[in-house]
């Protein structure tokens, strides 16, 4: 018998306020028809003042536990990946802990910015398959507005704030594409790609929390290359073809990166889960939240072949092969 990371339960949470893309008119040179056309956001959501990261990612949590049927006791372990923490330390996985009410077993963050949600499935998947915890809650959760220059309409107008998270439990397989549960993971990074998408700030270079800088073309150029490549390689790893895949869940930066991975992989549109209009990029929250509302709609059911890609600064990148 083979151990799978089985998914449980899933829940997302996005703050009240949101913020149209015609309120950036008032303040900068930009318009709604551009950021549209450009990156297809129409919308996103704003953490109110006061509202943290670990607020955001403990109203997910709350939510898949709910999904799930569980109750914070029946966690193991809780992973979050964060570019946004509220403090430099502890890690906001610790924060949530405490905020559901969990005093046992062990939380900590993953920071690979856009991709982090997938490197942390990733090692979540790991700590199943290794037997050091049997139910792991992955957390993807960004204030992204608090790392905003709203005088910089190249960026400040494609970020959003919110969490998502997904529970992963073990549970008995055969070793094949047709268990349930996590198949295959494929992770990578580039470090000397750091001047495409970083932050300008940080605890032992400015001591200031700094704000999020990028050269979006560069980026662009990367994804949709990077994106398809690294989805075939995970469906290469399950033994699975573009052809088995019920649903790309991708992280959602800009529409027209969406798109065109999904033509590069050959799979249509009618089968990605789009959430980018009304959420803008949220970072490592956006694929469980686009899970989450996948679900929700109705789109990813039991027995699909899901995959998740994201890329984000570092570079890295990476996907995550699971039937749901
Ligand atoms: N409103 C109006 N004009 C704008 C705006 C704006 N908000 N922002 C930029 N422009 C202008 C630019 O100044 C430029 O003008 P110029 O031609 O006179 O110089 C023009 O629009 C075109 O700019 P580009 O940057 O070339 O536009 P592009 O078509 O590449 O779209 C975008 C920009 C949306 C940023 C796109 O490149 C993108 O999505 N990149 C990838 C982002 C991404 O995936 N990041 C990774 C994840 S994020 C993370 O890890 C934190």
């Amino acid at each position: 018998m083979t151990i799978r990371a089985v998914v449980r339960g899933v829940g997302h949470y996005l703050p009240a306020r949101v913020v149209p893309n015609a309120e950036f008119e008032a303040s900068l040179d930009t318009s709604d028809e551009w950021i549209r056309t450009r990156s297809g956001i129409e919308r996103r959501h704003f953490a109110a003042e006061g509202e943290t990261t670990s607020d955001l990612g403990a109203a997910a949590a709350r939510a898949a536990l709910d999904d799930a049927g569980l109750g914070a006791a029946d966690i193991d372990a809780i992973i979050v990946a964060t570019s946004t923490p509220d403090l430099t330390f502890p890690s906001v996985a610790t924060m949530i802990q405490a905020k559901i009410g969990l005093t046992t077993g062990f939380a900590f963050d993953v920071q690979a910015v856009c991709a982090g949600f997938v490197f942390a499935l990733a090692n979540a998947n790991a700590l199943i398959l290794a037997g050091q915890a049997r139910r792991v809650m992955v957390i993807g959760a960004e204030t992204f507005s608090r790392i905003l220059d709203f005088t910089d309409r190249s960026t400040c107008v494609l970020f959003g704030d919110g969490a998502g998270a997904l529970i992963l439990e073990a549970a008995g397989g055969e070793g094949t594409a047709a268990d349930r549960g996590i198949l295959s993971a494929d992770l990578n990074s580039d470090g000397s790609h750091l001047d495409l998408l970083y932050v300008d700030g940080g605890v032992s270079t400015s001591g200031t929390a700094g704000h999020l800088r990028m050269q979006g073309n560069q980026v662009f150029r990367h994804a949709i290359e990077k994106l398809a490549e690294t989805a075939h390689t995970a469906l290469d790893k399950a033994g699975l073809s573009a052809a088995d895949v019920d649903w790309i869940v991708p992280h959602q930066a800009n529409l027209r990166i969406i798109e065109g991975t999904a033509r590069r992989m050959q799979v249509p549109m009618e089968r990605v889960v789009v959430t980018v209009q009304d959420h803008g990029n949220t970072s490592a929250a956006s694929i469980p939240l686009a899970l989450s509302v996948g679900k929700a709609r109705g789109q990813v059911s039991e027995g699909d072949i899901v995959v998740t890609e994201a890329i984000g600064g570092g570079l890295a990148w990476g996907a995550v092969v699971l039937r749901w």
